[in-house]
């Protein structure tokens, strides 16, 4: 390994992304925000130029730069398909068509330099169907690698290796992922549509069968399926206006075609959410793309207010303010457990769309064990990184309660996996615990836990703080004053002090000398502070680090006084995504 934990055999100098579109485009822009030199190719030089064209204007923006945009030389795939030889990485991100990508994968195969890797960044096509025609040597070099849109911002990268690829292949990718990227990978087995949007299409679907059987307006689903059940803000319609309907029929068509023994498929194909899409789609009411979905925005120019579409008649009409008291009172509740458990028990329509999608979403999400993961740990990342969620569905039933929420699932016939109820019986109460002060969770397999794979082992001479408030309180401070006696006087070489958390520190409720007092200790340290902020990192946590010896900050780091309107436009008001 060298210090950016690559392993020394293989080596990134040049990247070629085919496919400019929505993912090529954000994947290139991305790669060239890690310093990589990137060729981005389409099948003709007006498609590709526009495709850049629009990159460099995207918003929220795709390039850490503009000067960024730099790295990046786009050409066509007739006259600069020897660019591909160039690539010691080539990731496909073309037409989400099988015929088309293993055509692509027979062509880059005549070409690519040996030892190179070559990806497929497909939403759910079979990983090794697309290579199936291709040499032993092109197999051993290709797995699938799945980002999400976008990619700069999304969090989860999804590696997918066949039976075929070499092990230290997917590693390398892992651990570029992770340190170049910025990605949190998981790796997937190559089942359909992966981990996330396996998940989150069957769980999409359970939840518009109920919104449409039971007469919810689109304002009453958005409101219930975003932040109150600790979902993103775009809720379920805004999200598919955002998707395209015509992206998310096609994966969930494509997904129902491929999962015959998935107990769960028919809710796909639900006769009343056939007909809505099927009239949407003929009407071309895909969503953002056309200027009308769910939602219908003025044309431009124009300033007219947002549409919504009547779920009955499936025509636009005023906006109409959803009227559940419920969910005013449960936005009130910080703590993403607490919330639901208030809204789970409520008597009206938030509770009853509540109950009815997270309590099938985690049966669902328990039935796929071991199919789509062996580990529980893995759904609960993909579906956290890869949608926004505050917390995956075997945190959310930890939340809960697990026997609680088992009693509650069988109550509503709701069909609970053998192996939670075998967990319980022997005792075991939650999916995860700590054990010694590190994270384990349940291993269906081994009926025991299993301790967290630790990324970044920090070695025994640097001690580690970790910020576990998002508020810098008095608890937290005498606990970094102790944190650095114990480096000053003992065996260390310095301090880190870091968290995992989304924000990495948004102020304080401390006094001014309080705050001046331990920041003059950390400044003053006699041994090196490093601080590693990452996300928003505000009032007392800029100050925190600024005082520190250095800041190592994450690229998607936003510093600032206080939470200033710059603050916000730079995060996206809806909370991005990290
Ligand atoms: P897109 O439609 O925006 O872009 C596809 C690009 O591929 C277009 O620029 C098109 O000119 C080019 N293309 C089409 N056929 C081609 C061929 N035969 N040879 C070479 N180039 C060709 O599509 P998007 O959304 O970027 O999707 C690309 C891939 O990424 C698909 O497999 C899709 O399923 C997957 N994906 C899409 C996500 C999304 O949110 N849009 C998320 C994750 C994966």
């Amino acid at each position: 390994m060298n210090e950016t934990g690559e392993c020394m055999s293989y080596r990134f100098n040049r990247v070629v992304v085919i496919g400019s579109g929505t993912m090529g485009g954000g994947i290139a822009a991305h790669v060239a925000n890690a310093g990589l030199p990137v060729y981005l190719l389409d099948i003709s030089s007006t498609i590709v130029s526009a495709s850049f064209d629009r990159l460099k204007k995207s918003k929220p923006p795709s390039f850490f730069t503009p000067q960024t945009a730099e790295l990046v030389s786009v050409g066509n795939l007739t006259d600069n398909f020897s660019w591909v030889a160039e690539g010691d990485w080539i990731v496909e991100a073309i037409v989400e068509n099988l015929q088309a990508k293993r055509e692509l994968v027979a062509r880059i195969e005549q070409v690519r330099k040996p030892g190179s890797i070559v990806s497929s960044n497909t939403s759910g096509l079979p990983i090794g169907v697309i290579a199936a025609e291709a040499s032993a040597d092109f197999k051993k070099h290709f797995l699938g690698t799945h980002f999400f849109n976008p990619p700069r911002y999304m969090k989860l990268l999804e590696v997918i290796p066949t039976p075929d690829t070499d092990p230290r292949i997917t590693e390398f990718i892992r651990t570029f992922g992770e340190n170049r990227l910025g990605k949190g990978v998981v790796i997937c087995k190559d089942t359909p549509n992966f981990i996330a949007n396996r998940y989150g299409s069957i769980s999409a679907a359970l939840a518009l069968n109920y919104i449409y059987e039971n007469g919810y307006t689109v304002e009453e689903a958005d409101a219930i399926m975003g932040p109150l059940i600790g979902r993103a803000r775009t809720g379920i319609f805004r999200l598919q206006d955002l998707v395209g309907l015509d992206v998310s029929s096609a994966v969930a068509d494509n997904l129902y075609g491929l999962i015959e023994h998935d107990e769960s498929r028919e809710v796909l194909r639900n006769p009343k959410l056939r007909e809505i899409r099927t009239t949407q789609l003929e009407r071309g009411r895909l969503g953002d793309k056309t200027g009308g979905g769910f939602y219908q925005k003025p044309a431009k120019g124009k300033k007219e207010d947002i549409l919504s579409l009547d779920l009955e008649t499936l025509e636009y009409r005023a906006r109409r303010e959803p009227e559940i008291p419920s969910i005013a009172e449960a936005m009130k509740i910080k703590s993403p457990g607490d919330r639901l458990r208030f809204i789970l028990k409520q008597d009206d329509k938030a509770g009853a769309l509540a109950r009815h999608t997270i309590y099938n979403s985690l049966a669902y999400a328990a039935r796929r064990i071991p199919e789509i993961s062996d580990q529980i740990v893995n759904v609960d990342r993909a579906v956290r990184w890869g949608f926004s969620h505050e917390l995956g569905p075997f945190e959310i039933w930890d939340a809960l309660g697990v026997r609680e929420t088992v009693a509650n699932m069988e109550r509503q016939k709701i069909v609970v996996a053998a192996w939670v109820k075998e967990m319980l019986a022997s005792g075991h109460e939650t999916f995860y615990r700590y054990e010694d002060g590190r994270l384990s969770y349940y291993d269906p397999s081994r009926q025991a836990y299993r301790q967290e794979r630790t990324t970044e082992p920090i070695g025994d001479e640097v001690l580690f703080f970790e910020l576990l408030t998002t508020t810098l309180d008095a608890a937290a401070l005498a606990s970094l004053c102790d944190a650095i006696d114990t480096v000053e006087n003992g065996n260390y070489a310095g301090l880190v002090i870091a968290n995992q958390a989304t924000d990495f520190c948004l102020g304080s409720d401390l006094g001014v000398k309080e705050l001046q007092d331990a920041l003059m200790r950390v400044r003053f340290s006699a041994k090196p502070v490093i601080v590693a902020p990452a996300g928003r990192t505000l009032g007392a946590g800029a100050v925190l680090s600024m005082s520190a010896t250095a800041i190592v900050a994450a690229a998607e780091t936003y510093m600032a006084r206080s939470e200033s309107a710059a603050v916000k436009r730079w995060c996206g008001e809806s909370s991005r995504p990290r």
